[in-house]
């Protein structure tokens, strides 16, 4: 088994005084663990400076939470890739559902912010998944594969190679609710496999691909105890420090008894 990937999603949460304070927690508490686990902090862009500095001496890196598709100039609101890369953010996430649905981002503009992300060296964090109501018809699959496909198979098999893709069903998103190991491993197991069609099998083992939704301390070593399940993008649970930790620590157990 390959190592896992832990990353934290804060959304839009956090006083500065308060990230400030997580960031050198998460940093105090992984200290001296040795991890093999790589973990990500992606705090709102106005915190990434406070973890970048503090990345430089601890045992995690940092992604931010969107960027713009744009390259630069008459953007009013928005933050360049090139911004970002020449902070020290080193991932970035996209197309998570929460900017679907509030500021209707399509497949396309994950195709053109994934582009310009590794343009600019970083790695898009690409999610995907399903709402309740597709579900319900037995129609995830079909969603979720029309998600990649138009978001990330225009992509060489090298620029594929620095993608990281996070499979979110909407239904367990900030609800408390999760998808059972079965149901995750299922729908990473098909995502693999739609890479391997497109990549081969190489790059479809190589592949990151995290859940998310509701993931937290009591179910991660379940999850992550799945073949396919190569770790967690965790938003409610990443925002306090012996939680967020305590999930980087099932990551480990897994990949130590593996
Ligand atoms: P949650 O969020 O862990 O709070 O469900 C996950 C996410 O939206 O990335």
């Amino acid at each position: 088994m390959k190592p896992k990937m832990v990353i934290g999603n804060w959304k839009m949460n956090k006083s500065f005084e308060e990230a400030d304070d997580l960031i050198i927690a998460i940093g105090e508490q992984i200290a001296g663990l040795r991890l093999e686990t790589g973990v990500v902090l992606c705090p709102p862009f106005l915190y990434l400076e406070l973890a970048t500095d503090q990345a430089q001496e601890a045992d995690f890196t940092v992604g931010a939470q969107n960027c713009s598709e744009f390259k630069n100039g008459a953007v009013t609101g928005e933050i360049s890739a090139e911004m970002l890369a020449e902070l020290g953010v080193e991932f970035c996430i996209i197309g998570h559902s929460e900017r679907r649905k509030f500021f209707n981002e399509s497949n396309d503009t994950i195709a053109q912010k994934t582009n310009i992300l590794l343009e600019n060296q970083l790695v898009p964090v690409v999610c995907c998944g399903e709402v309740i109501e597709e579900r319900k018809v037995n129609r995830h699959f079909e969603v979720v594969e029309k998600q990649i496909k138009e978001s990330l198979f225009h992509l060489s098999k090298e620029d594929f190679e620095s993608v990281v893709i996070a499979y979110e069903p909407v239904w367990a998103i900030g609800t408390g609710e999760t998808a059972t190991p079965e149901q995750a491993e299922e729908m990473h197991a098909f995502i693999r496999q739609l890479i391997e069609k497109r990549y081969g099998t190489e790059t479809a083992y190589a592949a990151y691909i995290l859940y998310g939704g509701s993931c937290n301390a009591q179910n991660a070593l379940d999850l992550f105890a799945k073949p396919n399940v190569d770790g967690g993008l965790i938003g409610g649970a990443s925002l306090k420090a012996n939680e967020f930790v305590a999930i980087i620590e099932a990551a480990e157990t897994v990949i130590k008894e593996n």
